[in-house]
């Protein structure tokens, strides 16, 4: 039998699993790694990655892992490649395909995200080393001035253009337009810039005739700014992402699958239990896509040591089982 991108789509938010994003770019872990004074190198970003992806049990919790390039192209300490090393335990690897968010030509601040050209080939190799599914981030920065029209639209058609390719080449897009939390904004302003974005996605993605049942959405959450003194209760953020992704979130897609961004890993989590505990009859699954909320544990855990291993395993699994209860609303 053929896998279509619906099954695909489908396996990836099946029974309370979720997906480990793991695709940091060499900039960004290398960042990570300085906050445990822990060198980044191509040896020591395999080491870290390769325990993540051996935790004991890690496939009870994680249906699948959004690789960066050079991981992708990694074997294991024991010769096996890393992408084989998820498919093994029924885990399926993913890509990041975008090449990052640039500045947006006479809107200063304001981000579109490149990588369109030259996709199709990049996709054909990705696919032919095992990848299945793909991701792409859009970026939006609140301001009194923005997100202007210019950086909501430029970076909704980019999102299409790029799932349409992605579905082309077999693989299923995670569709992933994040509204930043900088700034002092409230949570009305962030339901609204959310409303209009999500809103911009899908025109896109209905006029590049990408198939919905294929596709994973990746948002932010409906949370006021880092720096709003005012903070909202757990319920509140989760009636308000709620909301906002029913007005605006076809049924035809199968699964949200937030991601972090800036919460504390605890407040991630308890947001997306939250939301599957209000939820009732919700055309779509809501699970998690999750960098920093299931890395930071085990990061720290880790600190760059070998003899850590056990530790760093045992709180990335902690993170992961949380956040996997969470995806069925049974998180205490
Ligand atoms: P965070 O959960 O750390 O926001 O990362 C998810 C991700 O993949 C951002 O593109």
């Amino acid at each position: 039998m053929t896998e279509t991108l619906a099954d695909i789509a489908q396996a990836l938010v099946l029974d309370g699993k979720g997906i480990l994003a793991a695709d940091e770019s060499t900039g960004t872990i290398k960042k990570r790694f300085d906050s445990i004074a822990t060198e980044s190198t191509d040896s020591s970003r395999r080491d870290y990655r390769e325990l993540l992806f051996r935790a004991p049990d890690i496939d009870k919790y994680i249906s699948g892992v959004i690789l960066y390039d050079e991981t992708l192209r990694q074997t294991a300490a024991d010769g096996t490649p890393l992408a084989k090393v998820l498919q093994d335990q029924g885990i399926i690897p993913g890509i990041k395909v975008d090449l990052g968010a640039k500045a947006l030509a006479g809107h200063p601040g304001e981000t579109i995200t490149e990588g369109l050209d030259g996709l199709r080939d990049r996709l054909n190799e990705y696919a032919s080393l095992g990848a299945k599914f793909t991701k792409w981030r859009g970026v939006y920065h609140i301001t009194d001035e923005s997100p202007s029209f210019a950086a909501i639209h430029a970076n909704a058609h980019a999102l299409a253009r790029y799932a349409a390719l992605a579905q082309e080449a077999g693989m299923v897009p995670i569709v992933e337009p994040e509204i930043l939390m900088d700034g002092e904004h409230d949570i009305n302003v962030c339901q609204a810039v959310s409303e209009e974005v999500l809103r911009s996605v899908f025109a896109e993605l209905a006029n590049q005739e990408v198939e919905l049942e294929g596709i994973l959405l990746k948002p932010n959450m409906v949370i006021s700014g880092q720096d709003c003194p005012d903070q909202n209760s757990i319920d509140e953020v989760a009636e308000r992402t709620l909301d906002t992704l029913k007005r605006c979130v076809p049924a035809a897609v199968p699964g949200i699958v937030f991601l972090s961004g800036g919460q504390s890993d605890e407040l991630a989590t308890a947001h997306l239990d939250a939301m599957n505990k209000l939820g009732h009859n919700l055309p779509w699954k809501l699970s998690f896509s999750y960098g920093r909320a299931l890395q930071a544990a085990p990061l720290l855990a880790w600190g760059g040591k070998s003899e850590n291993a056990t530790a760093m395993q045992a709180a990335f699994i902690k993170r992961a089982e949380d956040n996997s209860k969470a995806a069925t609303g049974t998180y205490a």
